[in-house]
């Protein structure tokens, strides 16, 4: 693995495939053993957890489950404008489900504390929070995902699903920014 370059800006290997494949297997035993008998409904937040609703769901091999795919988005550039958009896309009846959003990554929190919110006004059984990954220290909502694949810094990343201006999603690593 070497370094990759997109809009003049460097990132560096930070985790490879092989921990993410890992990582998700490990994720998809807890919920597993969690949601026996819920018939969990899988969120996918579009775009950028694509891959990891992809593998994390089939980690969960033999689980009575089902996926959806919903959008919003909050983010421009490599800093978060703390505008979030409205749900778009939720067709099913989620009333006494036990819902498990899927999302790439926890920063500031803002968009996962106004997504539960909104699904909470549609009377689920429950509400399970999955991201790959987590920035606790930029966090300024009071959430706490259910699984989290890495708790990482406050550095910028890419690769596996997230992106730079929506670039960058369909590298198998993870990346992150080089400082100098
Ligand atoms: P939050 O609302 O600040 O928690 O931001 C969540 C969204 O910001 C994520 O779903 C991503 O789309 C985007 N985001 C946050 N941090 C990063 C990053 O390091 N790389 C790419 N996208 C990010
Ligand atoms: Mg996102």
């Amino acid at each position: 693995m070497k370094q990759v370059t997109y809009e003049g800006l460097t990132f560096e290997p930070y985790i490879t495939r092989d921990s993410i494949d890992a990582r998700i297997r490990e994720l998809g035993k807890d919920i597993m053993r969690d949601c026996e008998n819920k018939k969990p409904l899988f969120l996918c937040v579009l775009n950028g957890a694509f891959p990891f609703a992809s593998d994390l769901f089939r980690a969960c091999e033999g689980l009575d489950a089902e996926i959806s795919f919903i959008r919003l988005q909050s983010y421009e550039g490599t800093g978060s404008t703390g505008v979030v958009k409205e749900v778009l896309g939720l067709k099913e009846n989620i009333e006494n489900r036990t819902v498990i959003i899927v999302e790439d990554i926890i920063d500031t929190g803002n968009t996962i504390d106004r997504l539960v919110k909104d699904l909470q006004a549609k009377n689920p059984a429950e509400i399970k929070v999955a991201t790959l990954l987590f920035k606790p220290e930029a966090l300024v909502r009071d959430v706490k995902p259910d699984y989290v694949g890495f708790s990482i810094p406050t550095k910028f990343i890419i690769g596996f699903g997230l992106d730079l201006n929506g670039l960058a999603r369909n590298l198998n690593d993870i990346y992150i920014l080089k400082e100098d």
